[in-house]
């Protein structure tokens, strides 16, 4: 397994309390065995599927620092000059199951977090040019050379440049700047300035983690509240009585409201938990699995899978579990959630953790009818799959 080598002095503990959400850090030879395991070819070819989301960024396109967006055809690689332009390409973890192993050195963070594995090839002096992320990102030097400069201070005042689409900063003094070789590592927190410019030709995968914006969350538990609500239910006044001003709304009716309105939002705390979990699982829309042609019974589904041997992740999914209730333990995969007993942590652990499954480990929990009805259903809705389907 992939390990995460911190510099001398710094631990994942470390790393966590003085850098993560806070400083930037340079970790030479972080990943020293890392082997790229996707070429320009390749992800050139990915670019090109419809469900793969890409872009381009020219600087010297037919525009200042032109932004184009994929699905891409072969011809548009023929015609791109020899330098001064970056291909990139997101969630590269999710349609290359082999690409989603470089996340296993990152795992000392929550699994939740993990937005996606983007992967940038630059030709000679490509890059997307000076810019800040609301990402805290991992950096890593794949194949060549990149320089990287970044600038910490606040960048509040500096405007965008108006002349291109993407969100390029009009100024920018870098404190700081390295040349990064395959192997090394650039952490940065969200809202620090960086600019990386490729040293002939190279290749960067960039582990992105995602918080989601807060007007995001609130906005998701706001919809969660009103789904709550039921739609036919509306405010009373039964109290109301005779007014001197029928234009006045009375101190009693103000009161109703306030009452009214802290009673809708007020919500017990492991439903909130709850909703959490599985807002924080939940898939991006266009990268949501698909359910397999055949629901299978229960037991039918343990024939399967004892005689297919073992069980995969499908590489969209997403998982977690909460201890939200005493005695309970509740998995979460892809905005679902499914409650098990504490007695199941074993199962239930290994289902949010593990990206293959096999018969073997799994043989004794499915004796238990609420693990077997778990599994089953998520083998119907398509998050978990037999291997080659
Ligand atoms: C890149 O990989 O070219 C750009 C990554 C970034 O600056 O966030
Ligand atoms: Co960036």
């Amino acid at each position: 397994m992939l390990k995460l080598q911190f510099p001398e002095g710094v631990q994942a503990a470390s790393f966590l309390r003085l850098f993560w959400q806070r400083r930037p850090l340079l970790m030479r030879r972080a990943l020293p065995d890392f082997r790229c395991p996707i070429g320009p070819d390749e992800l050139a070819g990915l670019a090109c599927e419809p469900e793969v989301e890409s872009r381009m960024v020219l600087e010297h396109g037919t525009q200042p620092w032109e932004l184009r967006h994929g699905p891409f055809a072969e011809d548009d690689f023929t015609a791109l000059p020899d330098s001064h332009w970056t291909l990139l390409v997101q969630d590269v973890d999710k349609h290359l199951p082999e690409v989603a192993r470089l996340l296993d050195a990152f795992r000392f963070l929550p699994d939740w977090r993990v937005d996606d594995i983007m992967i940038s090839y630059a030709a000679d002096q490509g890059s997307v040019g000076p810019h800040l992320d609301q990402y805290d990102v991992f950096l890593i030097q794949a194949q060549g050379r990149r320089r990287w400069q970044i600038d910490t201070r606040p960048q509040d005042g500096i405007p965008l440049r108006d002349d291109t689409e993407l969100k390029i900063l009009s100024r920018f003094e870098p404190e700081q700047e390295w040349v990064l070789e395959p192997g090394d590592l650039l952490y940065l927190p969200p809202g620090v300035a960086h600019w990386g410019m490729a040293e002939g030709p190279c290749v960067t995968c960039s582990v992105g983690y995602r918080a989601p914006a807060l007007r995001e969350l609130l906005g998701a538990w706001g919809e969660h509240l009103l789904e709550r609500t039921p739609g036919d239910a509306h405010f009373r006044d039964p109290s109301a009585a005779p007014q001197t001003f029928s234009a006045e709304i009375t101190a009693t009716t103000l009161d109703a409201v306030d009452a009214t309105l802290a009673q809708l939002l007020h919500v017990e705390i492991p439903e909130r938990r709850r909703w959490f979990g599985r807002f924080a699982t939940e898939v991006k829309p266009h990268l949501a699995p698909e359910p397999p042609d055949q629901a299978l019974a229960p037991t039918d589904f343990r024939e399967a899978l004892r005689s297919r041997g073992s069980l995969h992740r499908h590489p969209y999914s997403r998982a977690a579990f909460a201890a939200i209730e005493p005695d309970r333990l509740t998995l979460f995969m892809n905005g679902r959630e499914f409650d098990l007993p504490e007695l199941s942590r074993g199962f239930v652990k290994a289902v949010a953790h593990e990206r293959e499954l096999h018969f073997g480990y799994l043989a004794e929990w499915l004796e238990q009818p609420d693990c077997l009805q778990v599994l089953t259903q998520l083998y119907n809705a398509g998050f978990l799959v037999f291997p080659n389907e």
